[in-house]
């Protein structure tokens, strides 16, 4: 995937530039609109063959980048694509911090295809790696947790999104001693977050979209650090819709290996507005700025990088 790593670095910066116009304004259905197009636009002057494989929906409700839809030049490498041209469009209608513009990428065949629904996730960095198992409770992986990476649960940080749903294990995380790092949205970079020592957060739990669960694994995945995860289909529908996808058991617990089976992975994304480890955009009146990761799984490093684009006259 590295050589594809500077074409997919162009997508998000666009279609990060593309959606500024809607920062704020209230917009979030223009603001993605913006995102996709540009992405949309660029993906498919990529020399690939390129498949989408976690999306936004499915093919009726284009024009969001659907599941299943085929991009890129249609020559070259086979690629399986996970994106997502807004994670946060609310935080980007509201103009709130935590929005990106985010791709992963993988050799055909090597990318869970998910519907779009909500996930259980839980994630650590490399430390903790092998130790924690979705099916336990929250305090069976926090000591799980605090064992492996020698810390006091006093010690421990964990990331979790600010959401009723997760009252109960906010307050399980807190009776123990440990702290949590509650966000409103954008749940992406939170769970790649475990796996940045300085930051210092421990552990990811949650229940979010399932496209955002393979993206991060794919950053998780190529950072040594782990995950796993649960479908959670709502309705028959969902729970037929992840069968015609190829999952045997809806309900099972997905390791890393399943969610992403290759180190040949790519994760790339850009800051619309500012998160923990991206600047949003900048601008003045001659140019915007730009900050990105991009994170190669071949390579196991992540990089940081900034892009001038001049505006012009
Ligand atoms: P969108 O950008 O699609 O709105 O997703 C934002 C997000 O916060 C995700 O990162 C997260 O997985 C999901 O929404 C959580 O869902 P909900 O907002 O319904 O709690």
């Amino acid at each position: 995937m590295n050589q594809l790593i500077y074409d997919f670095l162009h997508v998000t910066e666009s279609a990060a530039l593309a959606s500024l116009p809607w920062v704020g304004t209230g917009n979030k259905f223009e603001a993605d609109r913006a995102a996709t197009n540009s992405m949309r636009n660029l993906l498919n002057k990529i020399q690939m063959d390129g498949v989408v494989v976690i999306g936004e929906g499915e093919i009726d409700e284009s024009p969001m980048l659907y599941i299943g839809e085929r991009v890129g030049a249609g020559t070259g490498l086979k690629v399986d694509l996970a994106v997502d041209p807004i994670d946060g469009t609310t935080s980007t209608s509201k103009g709130q911090n935590d929005a990106i513009t985010v791709i992963a990428a993988a050799p055909k065949g090597t990318l869970l295809h998910a519907p779009d629904m909500y996930m259980e996730k839980i994630a650590t960095g490399p430390k903790a790696a092998g130790k924690i198992d979705i099916n336990a409770t929250i305090e069976d992986n926090l000591y799980a947790v605090a064992k492996a990476s020698e810390k006091q649960l006093n010690e421990l940080t964990v990331i979790i999104q600010d959401r009723e749903r997760h009252q109960k294990w906010i307050e399980i995380i807190r009776s123990m001693g440990a702290k949590t790092y509650l966000f409103e949205d954008g749940d992406v970079i939170p769970a790649i977050s475990t796996c940045i020592d300085s930051l210092n957060i421990d552990l990811f739990v949650g229940i979010g979209g399932a496209p955002e669960g393979v993206l991060a694994a794919v950053g998780i995945k190529s950072l040594g650090g782990d995950m796993q995860a649960r479908l959670l289909p709502s309705t028959e529908e969902e729970y037929d819709r992840c069968k015609s996808m190829g999952i045997e058991d809806p309900n099972q617990a997905l390791r890393l290996e399943q969610l992403v089976g290759t180190d040949n992975c790519a994760f790339i994304a850009t800051g619309i507005t500012s998160n923990m480890l991206l600047k949003g955009i900048r601008s003045d009146q001659k140019k915007y700025i730009t900050h990105s990761m991009v994170i190669s799984g071949l390579d196991k490093n992540l990089r940081c990088t900034e892009t001038v684009h001049l505006i012009n006259s």
